[in-house]
């Protein structure tokens, strides 16, 4: 604790890469393939630029920073469509952002200054591998992270039941990844049933993470969401906040444009964090944002585009990695521990000899207690276009024969 927070906040996976990669010196002549960083590259549909442009006049005038009427509106409509929760109030209980990072950094800071605990400085659970924006939200709001190793297999009552008790009297804030960023695993009823039972225990907040919500595999099966979930349960919405984003959904990710919906109470104090720190959705990007908010058939699209994409990939990579069928997102999380190498070297020699670029296990998650829970494995986001994508399994595959310790 008495370390300089600055000296807390850690660089960025994406800067740490790129010193990794300034350091490498490319082995071949092949063209450069990111796997790297979250951007999706399929195109933004139409529909949202036409409105972008329709709506450019709006920036003569300040925006509220609740939104339009017709932007919460819409909002409200897709959450009762999407997830089978009718009769949000749009005035109270939902806020627009400008993307799930503006929610989940914010939510911390509206959250955390209102309950702190009595004794000590207050926790945040975060997943670990997870978003590091967790991390900084919690440190920058003066709280510790408390860093939860989730194994997908154990299902997430055995990651809660591992933080020890004297812990949870200071817990405040839960952020949970659902579909989760790197796994792609998908949290069913009887986790949120857990989490959600632990919270109104201890007296915290759960901050859903939903951003890559509609990149699902099996069009039967949508994600389960927060909401959804705590409706089944017969729960009201207080101490719940579901985050979602345009960004992966519609191929928007510079339009800034997402939400959060739940808990009427904390929503009132993000309303009022927000007319300080000027975070309001101009008057383009909420029509822009109506306009994807209201139509599936191109995120539809975008599921087509990505099943055809990991329908090729997954098998090619099993053959050199231990890996499933993500449920949901972008991101296929190797595990590549019987190459011989650590994930850090196996990022740098694949950079070095074929010019694929993808992140170390180790850059997206924490040591705690001498183990790194991202070590041995590598994560590749599936975001480019399916030609260039098919060309970067099959140089990895190759990288990783060459480098299987047999063949050594
Ligand atoms: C888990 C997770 N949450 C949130 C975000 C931020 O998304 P947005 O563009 O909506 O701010 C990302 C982006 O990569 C992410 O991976």
């Amino acid at each position: 604790m008495s370390q300089p927070l600055h000296e807390r906040l850690q660089p960025y996976p994406t800067e740490k890469l790129q010193a990794l990669a300034a350091q490498t010196p490319l082995r071949t002549s092949l063209p450069p393939i990111s796997f790297s960083w979250g951007e999706p590259q399929h195109a933004t549909p139409h529909l949202v630029v036409q409105a972008l442009a329709e709506h450019a006049g709006g920036i003569g005038r300040y925006p509220k920073v609740a939104g339009s009427d017709a932007l919460r509106e819409a909002i409200a409509a897709w959450i009762a469509r999407r997830h089978g929760v009718a009769g949000l109030d749009p005035a109270r209980e939902i806020v627009p952002v400008n993307g799930a990072k503006d929610a989940l950094f914010s939510l911390a800071q509206v959250v955390l200054r209102a309950n702190r605990p009595r004794h000590g400085a207050p926790v945040v659970l975060v997943s670990n591998p997870g978003y590091q924006v967790y991390e900084g939200a919690a440190l920058l709001a003066g709280a510790e992270p408390y860093y939860l190793d989730i194994d997908p297999a154990q299902g997430l009552a055995a990651a809660f039941d591992a933080v020890p008790a004297h812990i949870w009297p200071r817990v405040r804030l839960a952020y949970l990844c659902s579909p989760d960023n790197p796994s792609g695993h998908v949290y069913a009823l009887p986790d949120w049933e857990h989490a959600l039972a632990l919270a109104e225990r201890h007296g915290f907040h759960i901050v859903s993470d939903e951003c890559y919500s509609e990149l699902y595999f099996d069009e039967g099966a949508p994600p389960l969401g927060v909401l959804a979930a705590a409706q089944a349960l017969g729960r009201d919405r207080q101490r719940i906040l579901a985050v979602a984003s345009l960004s992966k959904r519609s191929n928007a990710p510079g339009l800034r444009s997402g939400f959060v919906a739940g808990d009427a109470d904390v929503l009132e104090r993000l309303r009022l964090y927000r007319s300080y720190c000027g975070g309001v959705l101009s008057p383009a990007v909420q029509g822009a944002s109506i306009a994807a908010w209201q139509d599936e058939a191109h995120v539809e699209e975008n599921r087509r585009l990505y099943r055809e994409k990991f329908a090729f990939a997954i098998p090619l990579l099993q053959q050199v990695a231990r890996l499933q069928q993500p449920q949901a997102g972008f991101f296929a999380w190797l595990d590549i521990r019987a190459s011989g190498l650590d994930d850090v070297a196996f990022t740098r020699e694949l950079l070095a000899e074929q010019n694929v670029a993808v992140v170390p296990g180790t850059f997206l998650a924490r040591t705690v207690n001498g183990r790194n829970p991202g070590a041995g494995h590598v994560r590749i986001a599936l975001v480019a276009a399916a030609e260039e994508c098919a060309q970067g399994v099959e140089r990895l595959v190759a990288f990783a024969r060459a480098w299987q310790p047999a063949a050594a």
